[in-house]
């Protein structure tokens, strides 16, 4: 296998490429360095099979997007991550073969709730889950310090002693660790209970990113524009959140919600279907298509997605835009699928 970590900075970007075959995978690429990537494959006459991203970033922008525009490689992510246009959604166990290379998926949530590691021979890509002598930081995005501990106890420390570990981001110059190093030294977890963990990682009192709308709110929907005026933390924390049960019950309540879908068209007839009756407009044309809504300005409003992080923005922007009641469905429709309530699959009717 041929590898090689690629950025030389804080954000860990890793190329790994089948000796045979010269197909290749970059995990967690970044886009200011989408140049450089392409100049590496060709300097090592790789074609790019995939790219992926161990979960969705909100410190830098992915480049997965980018690079799979540019040479049609596969953008790989779990199937609890947020975005649209990912090509294949992994789950726990999955495995994937990048020619004579096979990685295999290991689900291990908690800083984010769409964050794996690849595991694959020797080695570990721990994504922001296991870092060296750290962990990361589950206090925002979806994230859970306990299930961060059961990921990184149950999961990643059943690895062999001596399998290496690579992260995708390390401050203080490190390259790589082992499992067994982590097991004894990473100070966050040695000798920690799960209760303890989650109090550690609850009173961390990190500032927050300030590139919530530049970085994490553009990788949740793979916008690469200023269409969208992307609402602050403080907006979308103010969003009201409904389980998929609750906005079960309401459907049936008169007047009944207005349900708005605001995936791609190709989400809404795919394989997670949609709520009957409800009114696709995608998020990127929701600025423009906003007097398709005018009459409803008084009607309780109910956002739909995926993972229920893009309509959190689509909530957060009606109602800065003075709609009254605006809701979102909790968990989008992989929650609502997971809970097997009623879908209808097809088309959007024109
Ligand atoms: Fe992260």
């Amino acid at each position: 296998m041929l590898f090689r970590e690629l950025n030389c900075g804080k954000c860990k970007t890793y190329l790994i490429a089948c000796e045979n075959t010269r197909k290749a995978a970059l995990i967690d690429p970044i886009k200011e360095k989408v140049d450089r990537y392409l100049a590496m494959l060709g300097y090592y006459g790789c074609t790019l099979d995939a790219v992926i991203d161990t979960h969705t970033h909100a410190d830098h922008r992915t480049a997965s997007f980018e690079l799979s525009g540019l040479t049609g490689a596969k953008v790989i992510m779990h199937r609890r991550a947020p975005a649209p246009h990912i090509d294949i959604h992994v789950e726990d166990g999955l495995r994937y073969a990048i020619g004579d290379v096979e990685l295999q998926v290991l689900y291990t949530p908690g800083h984010t709730p769409d964050s794996m590691s690849l595991y694959t021979g020797d080695r570990v890509f721990t994504g922001d889950t296991l870092l060296i002598r750290g962990t990361g930081r589950s206090d925002f995005a979806g994230g859970d310090p306990g299930e961060e501990f059961d990921s990184i106890t149950q999961k990643l420390f059943r690895l062999p002693d001596e399998t290496l570990v690579f992260p995708a981001h390390d401050y203080r110059g490190n390259t790589h660790s082992t499992i067994g190093e982590e097991k004894r030294l990473n100070p966050r977890v040695s000798g920690r209970t799960r209760e303890e963990y989650i109090e550690l990682m609850n009173h961390l009192g990190l500032p927050l990113p300030d590139k919530i709308q530049e970085v994490l709110q553009p990788n949740e929907s793979a916008l690469d524009d200023d269409r969208i005026p992307f609402p602050s933390l403080a907006q979308l924390n103010q969003v009201r959140q409904l389980t998929p049960k609750e906005v079960q019950a309401l459907l049936s309540a008169s007047p009944s919600p207005l349900l708005l879908d605001v995936r791609e068209p190709e989400e809404y007839a795919g394989e997670l279907g949609h709520i009957a009756g409800c009114l696709l407009i995608p998020l990127k044309e929701l600025p423009a298509r906003t007097a398709e809504l005018e009459k409803c300005k008084e009607r309780h409003i109910i956002a739909i997605c995926r993972a229920g992080v893009r309509s959190t923005t689509a909530a957060a922007i009606l109602t800065g835009l003075g709609f009254e009641q605006v809701s979102n469905l909790k968990g989008g429709m992989l929650d609502w699928n997971d809970q097997n309530l009623p879908v209808e699959r097809g088309k959007q009717r024109s």
